[in-house]
């Protein structure tokens, strides 16, 4: 699903970013440009961020 439109980011994309490093808003958008433009895409990117590190937060909890 498209989450920013004026650079045409999807979900998967930011997704694939935070699973190679990225953790902050400041970082997705130095990497993908998201929330650069208009900025209507910011909540729904922190919402991607938030729910993925949170994903990858009980994934290493059941492996520890
Ligand atoms: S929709 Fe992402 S900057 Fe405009």
């Amino acid at each position: 699903m498209y989450i920013c439109i004026c650079h045409g980011v999807t979900d998967t994309q930011i997704e694939a970013a935070i699973d190679n490093g990225s953790t902050s808003m400041k970082q997705l958008s130095n990497e993908l440009k998201v929330g650069s433009q208009c900025g209507k895409c910011c909540q729904c990117t922190k919402r991607v961020l938030n729910r993925k590190l949170v994903q990858i937060a009980v994934q290493e909890l059941e492996v520890a």
